[in-house]
């Protein structure tokens, strides 16, 4: 697959507790509902058994990033976001092939998430990298909204 960015000097690490002001800047930017500092910290301390939480930086600072728990041999991707002033440069998608690439040696078979039904962009965005619609989650969001529940084998 062709990735469209054209940014040079980005690299993808595992998260660390010095990433959670920046990862929380682009929560707020994203999300109405979003993530608090305390459970960013949380994911990001959580085992590396049981979770995988990367951030996208360039120049040390962090433009995006994924975040996903592991159970079995599944991966349930809970977030993954990029600064808005670097969306659609093919920030998301090089943090998405970079998850897939840790997880296969894991033994994962099958990436699950729940997208909003009104977020055509990522619906769009999961559909190019193989997920499917497999079911809606009615009133999945604290506001009423209903999730697509999306599935992938790895
Ligand atoms: C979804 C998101 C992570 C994608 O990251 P990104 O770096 O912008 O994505 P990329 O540049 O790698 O890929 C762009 C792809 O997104 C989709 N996309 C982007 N803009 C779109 C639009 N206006 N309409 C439909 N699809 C769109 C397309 O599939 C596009 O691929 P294409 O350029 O080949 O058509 C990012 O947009 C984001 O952070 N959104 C806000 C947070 C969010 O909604 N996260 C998902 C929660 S479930």
């Amino acid at each position: 697959m062709e990735l469209t960015s054209t940014l040079d000097n980005v690299v993808i690490k595992e998260a660390k507790d010095e990433d959670v002001l920046q990862i929380y800047l682009i929560e707020k930017e994203n999300f109405k509902f979003h993530w608090s500092r305390d459970f960013i910290l949380f994911n990001i301390r959580l085992s590396d058994k049981i979770k995988k939480f990367y951030v996208c930086k360039i120049y040390n600072n962090v433009i995006g990033y994924v975040v996903c728990w592991l159970s079995n041999d599944t991966a349930h991707i809970l977030n993954i976001s990029v600064k808005k002033e670097y969306q659609n440069k093919g920030i998301g998608s090089r943090l998405l092939l970079y998850l897939f690439n840790e997880l296969i040696p894991l033994n994962i078979k099958i990436v699950i998430l729940e997208v909003r039904v009104s977020n055509y962009k990522a619906i769009s965005f999961y559909k190019k990298f193989g997920f499917n619609e497999v079911e809606t989650k009615k009133k999945f969001y604290p506001d009423g909204e209903d999730a697509l529940l999306m599935i992938k084998n790895l």
